[in-house]
């Protein structure tokens, strides 16, 4: 009934995080103003729910498309960037689908529900990316789809712009650039648009998580392509709605944006002065540390009331890394406070 590599499958775990301080899924810590959720309940009130919503969704994506200085028909959106990604895979060529290792876990996910086979290239030190080792393993493969989280989950690093020109430039099949943490980093790779490049964004990161709304950027032929796959109305009323309402009042977010951008600093400040642990640079909302021993320090901190992620199952070059995201100002507070009295008990 069902298929054999399904029922081997776990389904995707969310940790329950009541009670703790939740700095485990990279979402915007900052709650949205009231007056702000006074409006937004008026604007949702017009809803006519008993009618299936807009599929075109036209104006919506003529709003985004704007702030990017594209146009209409070159956005694609999505119920989060994660049914974008199942998109993409879905309407790929057939063939491999190449990502560097370790990135973003749904890429491999969906591949495999999908039965596209993976092609996993290793970061290097650093979690740097090797184009030319990316490019032949792409080759040998026969990879027909590629990603590239700019900037990379669960690493926090930024690809420099050579090396995604020069994969850009080679690679045949695919490519798509995730760019989920752009409102964090310094660059953005847009201008790399070409009918087989594509960009991904989320309103997640920005404060948006619960509004499930991600969107494609890219050649309008390409777009087409990819929209045949789409479900119908796959943006709720509601959600189209709200989405229309946020854009119009983008600048809160933005402010919020700036000040998580400065929490980050003084966070990697601190924690770069710490001694027992190694803290890598970050271009987005999260902060990514190896520490003696990951699973007892992420049980000390969830026993102190902090939720982070454990990477260490993962191994690699993920063995004893913990992902942090960047929370309120007093909340990270708390959370080095714990990790400088685990560390201190556990590395004397
Ligand atoms: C690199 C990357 N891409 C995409 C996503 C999915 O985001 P969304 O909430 O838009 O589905 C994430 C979420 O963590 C991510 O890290």
């Amino acid at each position: 009934m069902i298929r054999n590599d399904i029922k081997q499958l776990a389904a995707y775990h969310v940790p329950d995080a009541s009670g703790l301080i939740k700095l485990d899924a990279m979402e915007n810590p900052y709650p949205l103003p009231d007056v702000l959720r006074d409006q937004w309940a008026n604007r949702i009130r017009s809803v006519n729910i008993n009618r299936y919503p807009d599929t075109e969704m036209g104006e919506l994506r003529h709003a985004i498309a704007d702030r990017d200085g594209l146009q209409a028909d070159q956005v694609l959106l999505g119920n989060g960037s994660d049914e974008l990604i199942q998109m993409a895979l879905i309407a790929a060529d057939q063939g491999a689908c190449a990502i560097p290792q370790p990135t973003f876990a749904m890429y491999e996910i969906i591949s495999r529900w999908l039965k596209r086979p993976v092609a996993s290239v290793p970061l290097g030190k650093n979690f740097s990316l090797n184009a030319d080792a990316f490019l032949r393993v792409c080759a040998r493969e026969k990879a027909a789809i590629a990603f590239l989280a700019c900037p990379n989950n669960p690493t926090g690093n930024m690809w420099p712009r050579d090396t995604i020109r020069q994969i850009v430039d080679n690679f045949r099949g695919l490519l798509i650039i995730d760019e989920a943490y752009n409102p964090f980093a310094d660059e953005s790779y847009t201008d790399m648009i070409a009918p087989h490049v594509i960009v991904l964004r989320t309103y997640s990161k920005l404060g948006m998580a619960g509004l499930r709304l991600g969107y494609a950027l890219g050649h309008p032929d390409t777009i087409a392509q990819l929209n045949k796959v789409r479900l119908p109305y796959n943006i709720s009323s509601p959600g189209q709605a709200s989405a229309r309402f946020f854009l119009e009042h983008f600048d809160v977010f933005e402010e919020q944006v700036k000040k998580i951008r400065s929490n980050r600093s003084r966070m990697l400040a601190t924690m770069m002065s710490m001694d027992h642990i190694e803290v890598f640079p970050s271009q987005t909302n999260f902060i990514l540390l190896r520490v003696p021993n990951a699973d007892a320090t992420f049980e000390a901190l969830k026993q102190r009331g902090i939720l982070v992620k454990n990477l260490h199952a993962a191994g690699g070059l993920l063995e004893n890394c913990l992902r942090v995201t960047i929370g309120m100002p007093e909340e990270n507070t708390q959370f080095i406070a714990s990790l400088k009295e685990i560390i201190g008990e556990t590395s004397s």
